[in-house]
């Protein structure tokens, strides 16, 4: 039943979409009323880019997984303060800017399957609000910033795939919510810290 409500939905927005398309009342407001009702746009065939102008919606949830969309996500988009989730999941992205450190209302933030390039983003350690942290087989380089241990409401952390120099076990003493820790082929090194044992939530390992 949902899932049914949920195709007529996207299939409502092609045509919405094709319409604007080849219609007059394609202009940017038309675009952004579509993107604002229907910005879950996930397993489509959509290819292009993010447009910047999205970051100045009150977009609560982007889920734009499995399309073909390629290019940098938007410096923009790091201004969306009522952003809650990001599925940006199997797509083409290369680029995962620093600013994306300053949404403040993030929960979620899926970001597995791309084509990045770069260093995790440093900034990512300001995200305190967030609970799922996904990043495998992003393309993104290690070494796991030392104070990712900065989010501490994390359940889910899934970091796979990191090429880059060899890295310590991330602190993550106090992330006792965990529930879920994959932190496989991501090049660390030396002895599995004795604090797992304390994480006392956890029921997925995998590293
Ligand atoms: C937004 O995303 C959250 C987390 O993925 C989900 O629980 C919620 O139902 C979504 N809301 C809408 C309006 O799609
Ligand atoms: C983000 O918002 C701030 C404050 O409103 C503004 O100064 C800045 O230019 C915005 N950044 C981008 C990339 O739009
Ligand atoms: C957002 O983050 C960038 C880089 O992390 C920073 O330089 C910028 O000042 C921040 N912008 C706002 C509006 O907070
Ligand atoms: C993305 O990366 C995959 C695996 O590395 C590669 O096969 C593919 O050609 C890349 N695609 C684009 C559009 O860059
Ligand atoms: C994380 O660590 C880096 C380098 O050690 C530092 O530049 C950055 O300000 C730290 N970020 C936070 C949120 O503490
Ligand atoms: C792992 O780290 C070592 C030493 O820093 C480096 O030589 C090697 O290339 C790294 N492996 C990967 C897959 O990045
Ligand atoms: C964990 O929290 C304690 C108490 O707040 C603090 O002293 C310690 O530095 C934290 N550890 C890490 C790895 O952040």
């Amino acid at each position: 039943m949902f899932e049914s409500c949920k195709a007529s939905k996207r299939a409502l927005f092609v045509i919405l979409y094709v319409l604007f398309q080849i219609s007059s009342i394609y202009n940017h407001d038309s675009f952004f009323f579509l993107i604002f009702f229907f910005s879950d746009l996930s397993r489509n065939y959509l290819s292009g880019t993010i447009p910047r102008e999205w970051g100045s919606l009150p977009l609560v949830n982007i889920s734009l997984a499995g399309n073909r969309l390629t290019g940098s996500i938007p410096i923009e988009l790091g201004n969306i303060s009522t952003l809650q989730s990001l599925d940006i999941t199997s797509n083409y992205f290369t680029g995962l800017p620093l600013e994306l450190g300053n949404l403040t209302s993030i929960d979620k933030m899926f970001l597995a399957s791309n084509n990045f390039t770069g260093k995790l983003p440093e900034t990512f350690a300001r995200l305190t609000t967030l609970t799922d942290l996904v990043i495998q087989a992003s393309g993104l380089t290690g070494p796991i910033p030392s104070n990712i241990s900065l989010l501490k409401e994390l359940t889910n952390l899934r970091i796979t795939d990191l090429d880059g120099p060899e890295a310590p076990f991330p602190p993550l003493d106090n992330m006792t919510k965990l529930k879920a820790l994959m932190l496989r082929n991501c090049n660390l090194t030396g002895e599995l810290p004795t604090y797992l044992a304390k994480l006392t939530e956890l029921d997925k390992l995998l590293v």
